[in-house]
């Protein structure tokens, strides 16, 4: 599935993408907000295949700050509709992002495979690139962070915006409810993090190798590094991190791959 909703033109769109195949139709959905209020989102019907395949995408040349949140998704619907209404409202804040235009998608993978967050990230990166409007930075972000507002500064302590140099992407989930708001642990990469359109075109994007849960942030992180890129983390920005039983079917078999897919796939 994808959803996407952006504020640029005030529309919002869901359509299914299963990895491998693509499904297109209507969806209406309704998102209960996280203060109790009942949203109901109006949805976009995406032309067909063979349409989008002639359909000559002239490039809106756009504001520098403009970031694609990609987010990776398989059954957590409850975090879904609590995401969602917490971003639109986190990222609209013009005392905080006053310049940001953003699109949100959501990439589903279908049920029968082992979930691949990495390779949902890439398609997600790819389905953005072929958006009218061109984003310079790409948001991945899990379904279960909810950046926390900060209280006593007008500034937002988690920064969404886009990084000013290509040479810097950022870490925003540095500090977690689950954890205390303690860091992970040193080189921690994983829940959002914000790269630009020349980083993920220098290190051939996240590793799509990785079925099953960990490691595919950790290797992205080295990917960025291997590369000479700098990892700004944002050490004041708080996530609030929302339950979840781990899904069945995945496995931990993942050092192995970190090693065989530092830069290759
Ligand atoms: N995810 C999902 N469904 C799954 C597994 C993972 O939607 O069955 C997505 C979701 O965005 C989640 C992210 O992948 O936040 C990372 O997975 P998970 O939360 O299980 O990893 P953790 O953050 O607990 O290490
Ligand atoms: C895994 C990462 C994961 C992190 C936090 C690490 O051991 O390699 O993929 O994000 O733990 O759970």
């Amino acid at each position: 599935m994808m959803i996407t909703y952006n504020n640029l033109e005030n529309s919002f769109c869901v359509c299914f993408v299963f990895v491998g195949l693509f499904i297109f139709y209507n969806w209406t959905i309704n998102y209960q907000g996280v203060d109790g209020t009942n949203n109901r989102y109006p949805v976009m019907k995406m032309a067909p295949k063979s349409i989008e395949k002639n359909k000559k995408v002239t490039k809106i040349s756009s504001n520098p700050n403009s970031n694609a949140i990609i987010i990776p998704y398989r059954q957590r619907f409850d975090h879904l509709q609590k995401l969602i209404p917490h971003l639109f409202n986190f990222l609209n804040n013009k005392s905080t992002h006053p310049d940001l235009n953003f699109k949100i998608f959501v990439i589903e993978q279908s049920e029968k495979m082992i979930f691949n967050r990495a390779m949902l990230l890439n398609i997600g990166y790819l389905l953005a690139k072929k958006e009218e409007s061109e984003f310079n930075c790409f948001t991945f972000h899990d379904v279960d962070m909810l950046p926390i507002e900060s209280s006593y500064s007008s500034s937002s302590s988690c920064n969404y915006n886009c990084p000013l140099s290509n040479k810097i992407a950022y870490h925003l989930a540095e500090k977690k409810s689950n954890l205390n708001f303690t860091k992970e642990y040193e080189h921690y990469f994983g829940g959002i993090s914000i790269l630009t359109d020349f980083q993920m075109m220098k290190i051939g994007g996240n590793p799509n190798r990785f079925f099953g849960w960990g490691g595919e942030d950790d290797v992205l992180r080295i990917r960025l590094t291997n590369r000479g890129f700098t990892i700004k983390n944002q050490e004041n920005c708080k996530i609030n991190v929302l339950e979840h039983s781990r899904d069945a079917g995945n496995n931990l078999q993942w050092i192995e791959k970190i090693e065989k897919t530092k830069n290759n796939d």
